[in-house]
């Protein structure tokens, strides 16, 4: 039994059905011979098929196919074999064939139909669960998020109270404390840091309507980008659009995802590189308005394809201190906007996060 097999959807649980199923196959094959050629009733038999049939479509969805396959098969081979008791309308070996391959292709029938709702069902089902879950864990978080923010507010007024008595103290002494000084400083970024982790959880749990104002998209990455502390070996280049038109839009929500963006180029470029941001316009055919494209390269170590898809998914992170927040908030923040986000990544070469954003009339 391995926790990985290679049908979708079949987990362990499922593959303890399959001596189930295999059992079943058995067993209806076996009362198919009986019924056939020791009671001679040859147009019973075929109806106990669609019990593994559908069965099969329940735990394996469409690689039921390959059962009812199966299963056709030996029902011809018995139609062959059961001549001349067959008594049926269509007289002869080929008649029997020929009413055997239609029951062959029903089967196949039966079995991808079954197979197709029972995948629907399962992914609603498994999109019910995540929503659950989801929700719980919104509901969790937005509780301890409430809870950290007022010791947090506390430390930082110490950080903020403490700073100032030390400078008062430098210019009395006239001397550094450069070690308290550093001490303040990692505190206040983690605290920062705390306070942005803090308000991801709650933008998580209950997503704010933005508030549109008119902004320069140009200002937000730029603002961004100063906000963020750019280590040595990465190489920041900008790539700014001067006449870009200003847009409707949440500055902080469109700020925050210009920020998670950087933060992950510069996560994923450990041994450096460099991050390209860029904003232009791309001007729509027919409409005035055009949309507004602001891109975030890096040439890090990229995204495998099987996690493109989860990326944007709540909770999903390939690093050991990471959350999962960042992405599916951009996402989130994006799409109320109106504007769509999307990746293009090349495992061992970089990615490029490029966001929409609609243009205003
Ligand atoms: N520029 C990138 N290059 C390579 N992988 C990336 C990049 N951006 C995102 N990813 C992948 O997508 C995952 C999800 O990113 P996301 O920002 O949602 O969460 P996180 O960065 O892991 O944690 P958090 O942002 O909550 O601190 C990351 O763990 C990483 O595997
Ligand atoms: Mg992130």
């Amino acid at each position: 039994m391995t926790e990985d097999s290679d049908l979708p959807g079949v987990s362990a649980k499922q593959d303890d059905k399959l001596p189930i199923l295999a059992f079943t196959v058995i067993l209806c094959v076996n009362l198919a011979i009986y019924i056939n050629f020791f009671l001679g009733i040859t147009v019973l038999y075929t109806h106990f098929f669609y019990v593994p049939i559908l069965l099969a479509g329940m735990w394996y969805q469409r690689k039921a196919v390959y059962v009812a396959l199966l299963l056709g098969v030996i029902h011809i081979v018995m139609t062959y074999f059961s001549h001349p008791i067959i008594e049926n309308s269509l007289t002869g070996v080929a008649g029997g064939l020929i009413m055997a391959c239609g029951r062959f292709a029903i089967f196949i029938a039966v079995a991808y139909v079954t197979g197709l709702v029972s995948e629907e069902r399962k992914e609603l089902e498994e999109k019910l669960l995540q929503a659950e879950r989801l929700a719980a864990i919104g509901e969790f978080s937005s509780g301890v998020a409430h809870e950290l923010r007022q010791p947090l507010g506390v430390i930082s007024n110490s950080v903020y109270y403490l700073g100032m008595k030390l400078k008062e103290r430098e210019k009395e002494k006239e001397v550094a404390d450069e070690k308290v000084k550093r001490h303040l400083a990692i505190m206040e970024k983690e605290v920062k840091r705390a306070n942005r982790l803090i308000m991801d959880l709650l933008d998580f749990a209950r997503m704010p309507v933005p508030t549109l104002k008119v902004c320069n998209v140009n200002q937000i990455v730029e603002e961004a980008l100063s906000s963020i502390e750019i280590p040595e070996n990465i190489e920041a280049k900008k790539e700014l659009k001067e006449t870009l038109p200003t847009i409707h839009a949440d500055f902080d929500q469109i700020l925050r995802t210009c920020s998670n963006l950087i933060r992950n180029a510069i996560s994923a470029m450990p041994e450096g590189g460099s991050l390209k941001l860029k904003t232009e316009e791309e001007k729509a055919k027919e409409k005035e308005k055009g949309n507004i494209e602001i891109s975030i390269a890096d040439t890090g170590e990229g995204i495998p394809k099987e996690n493109i898809k989860k990326i944007f998914e709540p909770l999903f992170t390939t690093k050991a201190t990471g959350i999962g927040l960042g992405l599916s908030l951009c996402k989130k923040y994006v799409e109320a906007h109106g504007g769509e986000i999307a990746v293009e990544s090349e495992v061992g070469r970089g990615t490029k996060f490029i966001v929409k954003l609609p243009g205003s009339e």
